[in-house]
């Protein structure tokens, strides 16, 4: 638990021993008791830039989700080792674009004609080969804070595209940052025949969706958001990108983990606030901004942790970091060679957005 004294010492005892030879990255949603062991803390695109800025670092210990140490071991050398402390925290969303469904509905595409118009872009959360293909067909991966320039860059090299594999963030990306409609949108379902579509639709279309979403901001709805309006007279809704185009549309801003992080950091004291995005961190954001005099309060009444990344727990690290500094290399995460060069390809086109 967060105040057995016992796992803290052996934690902080691991980590004083390894010194220089690990750092510790922790993504938003880590639960406190890991992100107190944090060397560096951030958004999905800032963890990746930091796991590339640590040559030094003979291991990268990735408090967050699977796609997020493979990403780190992709921008990483190869003599640097990422370790997941346990291997089951995945992600759902990842998990709902597998490399074949994705390579089917390019040949979907293909057949449609407009394949060679089509441009991909994949959020971080995707596997290392939903990656590699993105960087196969000449596209790029986006995070929550950097979509738009995402898509303004994918647009300038296609006239369409195929956005991976959360259909809320590229749809609300398209509608609310670049002006589309919701009819330039259509959703592409992997467990369909043709993905659910016509040729026609896809001749149509500007943004093909892919029908993937995460189930955490999922379960925020409209309702959440007249609810707290009543409840909390002037209060401002601020959500995660994640969530479903209505619930964006209602609220008065949108952003990133980092992005909700630096919006708090600069409200007014006597401000209220209701956020849609994962517990952990409204949470110790709440915490944080109450001596301040800023009231924070959770979207929804209902509490949603994100359950993959809560395996990440201060055993799981503790373990991870003494097995580290006895020289037992435990649940390294390793991208194979070939899928790593095509990832890396897309993931340095991001990083090269302007
Ligand atoms: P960001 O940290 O990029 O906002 O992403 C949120 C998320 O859901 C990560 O899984
Ligand atoms: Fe995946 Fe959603 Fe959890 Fe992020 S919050 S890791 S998108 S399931």
């Amino acid at each position: 638990s967060p105040s057995d004294p016992d796992l803290v010492e052996r934690a902080r005892a691991a980590k004083e021993k390894l010194g220089d030879k690990v750092f510790v990255l922790g993504h938003h949603y880590q639960r406190d008791e890991v992100i107190q062991f944090a060397d560096v803390t951030g958004d999905s695109f800032k963890l990746a830039r930091d796991a590339a800025a640590r040559p030094e670092a003979e291991y990268i210990v990735f408090c967050g989700v699977h796609f997020m140490a493979e990403s780190a071991d992709i921008l990483t050398s190869d003599d640097q080792k990422v370790v997941l402390p346990d291997l089951a925290a995945g992600c759902s969303m990842a998990d709902m674009a597998t490399a074949e469904q994705v390579a089917e509905s390019w040949d979907v595409l293909t057949e449609a004609g407009i394949a060679e118009q089509v441009v991909p872009v994949s959020y971080m959360n995707s596997s290392a080969d939903i990656k590699a293909f993105t960087g196969k067909h000449g596209g790029t991966i986006c995070t929550s804070s950097n979509a738009k320039r995402a898509l303004d860059w994918a647009f300038e090299q296609g006239e369409k595209v195929l956005f991976l594999p959360d259909q809320h963030l590229g749809r609300n990306t398209a509608v609310r940052d670049m002006g589309m409609s919701l009819d330039d949108c259509v959703v592409y379902n992997p467990h369909k025949p043709n993905g659910g579509l016509t040729a026609d639709e896809l001749r149509a279309a500007k943004m093909i969706l892919w029908r993937g979403h995460c189930s955490v901001h999922g379960r925020f709805s409209l309702d959440s958001v007249n609810d707290v309006r009543e409840r909390i007279p002037g209060v401002n809704v601020l959500v995660h990108p994640e969530c479903r185009h209505e619930v964006v549309a209602a609220a008065d801003y949108v952003g990133s983990t980092e992005y909700i992080i630096k919006a708090l950091e600069a409200a007014p004291a006597g401000s209220k606030w209701a956020i849609g995005t994962e517990l952990n961190l409204v949470r110790r954001l709440a915490n944080r901004f109450a001596p301040e005099g800023k009231e924070i309060v959770f979207l929804d009444k209902t509490v949603c942790f994100c359950s993959t990344m809560n395996r990440i727990d201060l055993p799981h690290l503790v373990w991870a970091l003494e097995s580290l500094a006895e020289g037992n290399l435990v649940n390294r995460i390793e991208v194979d060679k070939e899928t790593e060069a095509f990832a890396k390809l897309a993931l340095e086109r991001m990083l090269a957005l302007p």
